[in-house]
């Protein structure tokens, strides 16, 4: 077989990150230059800063990935890269970076769907995972429920209706003094505390199996596997305010731990309902919060109870990283996707487009 040696950009967020995948699934480096403590000073990522921080890096990590696979650009197959969804100026700059060095290389060009990466991560230890799955992609920006019916081919069974999973994590963390990034420092804290300490509410689902997310934002209509989590998360709020205004104070890990309890069962009960309407044996978490240590352990148990074989990333390649981008850009190499020099960033781009 011939050997298909991928360099991938990944920069839609806070993170410049490059990497050498060979034939899909062997990582020969993955280099991550995290912009975190720049951003941790404003208590979020600023777009702006965070595009001006992937031009001062991007040279560097890509040298350093080609280093540390002991490779050159003459040992490169084609270039993958992140093109959407994510902060259009930080996209543009990896964007910009593969075109480069596809051009000057005479190298094919794939452009990656972000989602794609993060559900892609799967793939890298768990050499046994195959086309057809069921994905829960959670991270800051996405919480989307998929049937992965194959590579690159996806079914979107639910979304969330208003905030990421993440988003929730990192807004709650905030108010309760936690900082950014919210969801490590909740999951650090809430070992401390107790889950049942606060009530904070579900998503309640009726009879007919349809969602009615009684605490999301107007009267959309909802799926039975969509998600909410911004009703969640005024729920922290108004308590935080009750406290302050009838002066009881309140307890940051108890706080944190019941916060956590309710994200968890959410996550977890909508994909083991899904499970079990569609029948799969397959289970799969990705994206930043799948590295939350309670999701991961309350996931593992659903799974072993139902008989569902459970599978996740490293918490390393759970957060924004390219060696999933590489890995997905194997998968749509090898079946003749290719990108023009016309690639541009899509900020919005749905999964499963092009
Ligand atoms: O996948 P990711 O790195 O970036 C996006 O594509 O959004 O996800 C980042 C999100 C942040 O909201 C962060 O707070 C959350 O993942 N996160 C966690 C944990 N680690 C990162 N949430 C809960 N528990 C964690 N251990
Ligand atoms: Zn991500």
């Amino acid at each position: 077989m011939e050997t298909i040696n991928i360099l991938a950009i990944e920069s839609s967020c806070d993170e410049t990150a490059a990497a050498v995948v060979q034939n899909g699934r062997t990582v020969l480096s993955n280099v991550i230059s995290s912009q975190i403590d720049l951003h941790t000073l404003y208590g979020g990522v600023v777009p702006e800063i965070a595009s001006r921080k992937h031009v001062e890096k991007i040279n560097q990590v890509v040298r350093l990935s080609l280093q540390e696979a002991g490779m050159t650009l003459d040992d490169i197959t084609a270039v993958g890269v992140t093109y959407g969804p994510g902060l259009v100026g930080a996209l543009l700059v990896g964007v910009a970076e593969a075109k480069a060095i596809a051009f000057a290389k005479h190298l094919p060009l794939v452009g990656v769907h972000h989602i794609e990466g993060h559900i892609s991560a799967n793939y890298i230890e768990h050499p046994d995972l195959e086309p057809p799955f069921l994905c829960e992609v959670i991270s800051g920006g996405h919480t989307h429920l998929v049937i992965v019916r194959d590579y690159g081919s996806f079914e979107i069974l639910g979304r969330t209706r208003d905030d990421a999973a993440g988003e929730a994590y990192d807004k709650v963390a905030r108010a309760i003094g936690l900082g950014y990034p919210g969801g490590p420092k909740i999951d650090r804290v809430a070992k401390e505390g107790n889950p049942a300490a606060i009530d904070f509410p579900r998503t309640k689902i009726d009879h007919a199996g349809r969602g009615t997310l009684t605490y999301a934002r107007g009267a959309q209509e909802t799926g039975p596997y969509d998600f909410s989590f911004s009703g969640l998360k005024s729920a922290v709020l108004n308590y935080l305010n009750k406290c302050e205004m009838t002066k009881t104070p309140w307890n940051q890990a108890d706080v944190a731990a019941s916060f956590q309890a309710a994200v968890v069962d959410d996550l977890v009960n909508t994909a083991m309902r899904a499970a079990a309407d569609y029948g799969v044996s397959k289970f799969a978490i990705a994206g930043g919060v799948a590295s939350n240590s309670a999701l991961r352990a309350a996931m593992e148990q659903a799974c072993a109870e139902r008989g569902i074989t459970f599978y996740h990333p490293s918490p390393v390649l759970c957060t924004d990283n390219a060696a999933m981008i590489g890995t997905a850009a194997y998968y749509e190499y090898i079946k003749g996707t290719r990108s023009g020099w016309d690639l541009n960033a899509v900020p919005n781009l749905k999964l499963g487009e092009r």
